[in-house]
């Protein structure tokens, strides 16, 4: 896959950011995600590629587009495999709040892992502190460690997590280090990207995350350089059942980047919807609006931020 994809890919986050944008505030997640959903499935229409969908809304019956296994693209060559959020923090569009993205990565055939629809926990750092982490050892180890790479005293850490009750423990131990604390509502995704890369504020994701979301921001740090670990969380036998008729021998396993996003040729395209630790949301004004992406490509390393300026009436498909 030489052809940088991802440069076309972004159209498409970009046609679903716009139009779930829209429902900002509205207290409607269905509609913000139908709306991203089916903006993202008209625009792959255009793209020269065959892309099947190995992380998507659902499997076919429950989902009217971009089910698991479902094809998108005009047909032509590359054919890869795609994993899509359309709108990742679907609740953050609907109730106004940050870090909600649109969201593809895309790899050569057999290259993401076909994660179920359970939790993940999950451990993601930036490439400084790559060698530092280690899902079996403790928070407290983790964060002890990660401080000593990235050479900052523990109280100049950040570790972020998500703001959920499962969570009431780690947050109470993560205090007692002396890190501090960047609590989120929603969108592990677009956090673990942003403790990889410089200058977003935060260092360490900690936490238990979706799988899907797992895979997603896997092929990022894959193309980031970073470290992502993560072990399945099941809450009942029907997930452990469902994980392993997806091909998961071991459900203990920890899962590190490399095998959640396995092998070379991964790209990944995000763009902002609300703004997030990692990119800033859509800006409508008068006939058009703006948008923030990220495209990463992970043979290159390159890592492109893209604001495009988006005008409705020559545009008329936003
Ligand atoms: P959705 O867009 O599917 O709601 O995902 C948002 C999110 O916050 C993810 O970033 C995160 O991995 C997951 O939900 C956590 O799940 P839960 O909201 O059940 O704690």
């Amino acid at each position: 896959m030489d052809r940088n994809l991802a440069l076309e890919i972004i159209r498409v986050t970009e046609a679903a950011a716009l139009a779930s944008a829209v429902w900002l505030g509205r207290g409607s997640p269905e509609g913000a995600d139908a709306a991203a959903t089916e903006a993202m499935r008209r625009t792959f229409d255009s793209i020269n590629f065959r892309g099947t969908v190995v992380i998507g809304e659902g499997e076919r019956d429950e989902a009217p587009m971009l089910y698991i296994g479902e094809q998108v693209g005009n047909g032509s060559d590359p054919a890869v495999d795609i994993a899509v959020d359309p709108l990742e923090c679907t609740n953050s569009v609907a109730f106004g709040r940050p870090n909600a993205m649109a969201v593809i990565a895309i790899a050569p055939r057999g290259q993401l892992l076909h994660a179920p629809d359970t939790y993940m926990e999950k451990i993601a750092v930036g490439p400084k502190a790559a060698e530092a982490i280690d899902l079996r050892q403790s928070p407290e180890e983790n964060i002890g460690r990660v401080a000593e790479c990235l050479g900052y005293r523990k109280s100049n850490l950040t570790v972020v997590i998500l703001d959920r009750d499962r969570h009431s423990e780690l947050i109470a131990r993560v205090r007692k280090t002396g890190a501090r604390i960047h609590l989120i509502p929603d969108g592990d995704v677009s956090s673990a990207i942003a403790a990889a890369l410089p200058d977003n504020g935060v260092d360490l994701l900690l936490g238990i995350g979706g799988a899907p979301e797992g895979v997603l921001a896997a092929a990022a740090l894959r193309c980031i350089g970073g470290a992502l670990q993560g072990r399945l969380v099941f809450r009942n036998q029907q997930e452990r059942d469902r994980a392993e008729a997806m091909g998961i021998k071991d459900l203990e396993k920890i899962f590190h980047a490399d095998e959640l996003a396995c092998g070379d040729g991964i790209m990944f395209a995000a763009t902002g919807v609300t703004d997030g630790d990692l990119l800033k949301g859509v800006i409508f004004r008068r006939g058009g609006a703006v948008t923030h992406s990220l495209v990463l490509r992970q043979v290159s390393g390159t890592r492109r931020y893209i604001t495009a300026e988006h005008y409705f009436e020559t545009a008329p498909t936003y």
